[in-house]
Order: structure tokens, then sequence, then C-alpha cells
């Protein structure tokens, strides 16, 4: 991150023509698990059919949303980090469209009760009521959105899958595919992307997988059709379009930390004391804002994820 700084992109930039015509299907089954849940009804083939960028019906809400104003969705679907698709903030929404999200499968595998599987997305989201989640986004760059999620506790579907005791981590890998992916021809990264979380961070409930934003189905260049959000930490641990999840024993390696060990570590709390070695984390910048805000411990979720790490050292656990 920071490799290279990209100026904002303007809306005549913004082609939604070319990103509609990505139209998906996978979020019929997860809308009508909520259709269906609201009414108690039983869940038809057709119920609550959504394609991309068609609304998702029924969205729950959280208590745990911000009231704070949303960034527009101009600004979360053009000034992305998606290094699949290019260093530069506007590459993955002039990109990812490239990349197929249909049909979209899970690996999930490792230390758990129930036999390794690739679950068809459909599967994996039918039995998760959606909700709309507003949480803010602190990029490790030290800019910020706050944006209006669609999804559900990543803690529900682990509990599916019935990991044993020496599940200890959740290692998570994004989409791997260099033909429709064209960042991952180079090599700015070891690719795929890879990211983790202590299996306590990975069931905390502010922990999601997100399918949506405002109130519509994820953008390619958002992550679609699966991403992980963890609000309390810096925006990298949010990993996009997610095709293996696995429950494992020792820590895992991720990208980030790999690239730069010295300067993204594995918890990547966001920390206003902790700068970072090339940079201060003290505030952020609002996109959209052009004042600074100060960035808060955990940004802004301490009282309820701080006892995670109690008695740890945060300088140390970067
Ligand atoms: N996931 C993958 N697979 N590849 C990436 O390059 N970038 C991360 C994270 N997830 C990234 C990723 C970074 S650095 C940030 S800040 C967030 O996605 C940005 O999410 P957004 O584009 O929805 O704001």
């Amino acid at each position: 991150m920071l490799i290279k700084q990209a100026p904002d992109i303007r809306s005549s930039e913004i082609t939604p023509e070319r990103v509609y015509r990505n139209r998906r299907e996978f979020i019929r089954t997860a809308s009508g698990a909520v259709a269906g849940a609201m009414a108690g009804a039983a869940f038809g083939p057709e119920a609550g059919r959504v394609e991309a960028q068609e609304p998702i019906p029924n969205l729950l809400k959280s208590p745990f949303s911000t009231d704070e104003a949303l960034n527009s969705f101009e600004d979360i679907t053009t000034y992305n980090n998606f290094y699949e698709f290019g260093l530069d903030k506007g590459d993955p929404a002039r990109y990812a469209h490239e990349m197929t999200i249909d049909p979209w499968s899970v690996r999930v595998e490792g230390e758990m009760n129930k036999p390794a599987a690739d679950v068809p997305l459909e599967t994996l989201l039918r039995p998760h009521p959606l909700e709309e989640r507003i949480y803010r986004l602190r990029c490790v760059e030290a800019w910020s959105m706050v944006v209006p999620w669609v999804g559900f506790p990543l803690g529900d579907l682990i509990k599916r899958f019935e990991p044993t005791s020496k599940a200890r981590y959740v290692r998570f890998e994004t989409l791997y595919r260099p033909s429709e992916m064209r960042g991952q021809r180079g090599r700015s990264l070891d690719w795929p992307y890879v990211e983790g979380l202590r299996m306590d961070e990975a069931m905390h409930p502010l922990t999601i997988l997100a399918v949506g934003v405002y109130g519509k189905t994820l953008l390619n260049q958002q992550g679609a059709p699966l991403r992980l959000v963890v609000p309390w930490k810096y925006g990298f641990k949010s990993i996009k379009s997610i095709v293996r999840i696995q429950f494992v024993e020792d820590q895992p390696r991720n990208s980030w930390n790999v690239a730069i060990p010295n300067e993204y570590g594995f918890y990547s709390n966001v920390n206003p004391e902790v700068n970072h070695p090339r940079w201060s984390q003290a505030s952020e910048r609002r996109i959209g804002s052009f004042f600074r805000i100060r960035t808060q411990m955990f940004n802004g979720y301490a009282d309820q994820v701080a006892s995670l790490y109690d008695g740890m050292d945060l300088r140390r656990y970067y």
C-alpha cells in the first residue's frame, strides 16, 4: 500500500454500463432466506431473486451501525484497493468487470468436524439472514469511508462447519485467476491474496461477510461476490472475492505481512498511538472531505473489541 498514490478519480471516468453488464444471480438464495425468515415461509427456487445491482429486499437493521454520514456510492465503488486489478485507486473500477463471478464456490476445509467441501455460493449463503451494517472502514494509508454493507456475521457461518479445538485461526484466500485479474500477471504481491484472523476475532459479532452495499449486490471492484469486513482493523484485513476459508492451527502469513513484514503485521488493529514506520496513524482523511479527523482506537469499536487484546502489547503485535 502507498506503493503508488493515485489521484481521486473523476465521476466522468465511471462506466456503469460496463459494470452493470456483469449481472449475477448468486444473491437470490440469500435474499430468499431473508424473505423466508421474515415470513416464516419455506424458500422457493425463485423467491426473492435479485440480480447484480438489484436491491436486496428485507434487510435487517443492525444495532452495530454507526449513524455517521455515509460515503457516496460513487466514492465506495471508484476509490478502491484491489491489487489484483492494478495499483491505482481507479484500476479496480476500470478492470474488475473482467472477473467472472458466476458460478462461484468457496472451499471450506481444515480443522473441522464437517468434511471439506467446495460449497456453491448459494448454499453458503442460504441460511443467513442479511443485515445492513454501516461501518467505518479505515485504510492503513490514513483515509477512511463510511460504508453501508449488506452481510451477515462470519461467526454464524463458522459455527455451521464445527471447527475443532485445534482451529485457532481462520485463513482466507482470494480468487487466483490471472487471465481475468490483470494485476496477478505482475508481482506486486505474492498471489493469491491471503488474510487471517484469530478464531475469537473471526467469531466476534462485528466481523461480517459482506455480499452487498447500499442495499444492492457488491460490484466486482468491492470484492464480489463475497468479502470479509472487520471494522476495527485496517482495511487490508478485509479480504475480497473469497474462494477459500480454512480453519488452521498456526497463525497464517497474510499477504501484506509477507510483502513488507516490518510495516504490516498480523493483527493490524487500527491504533492511532502506533505509527506506521513511514507515516503517522494519528489522523485520517474521510474520502470526500477536505479536513482530517482524529483516528480512534480500534477505529471507534474499542468498547466492543478491546477485551480481545487484554494483556497484549499492541506495539509488538501490530
Ligand atoms: N482484498 C484483495 N483480494 N486484494 C486487495 O488488494 N485490498 C485491501 C482490502 N482487501 C485488497 C483486498 C485493502 S488495502 C483495503 S483498504 C480494502 O480492501 C479496500 O476495500 P474497498 O475497496 O471496498 O474500500
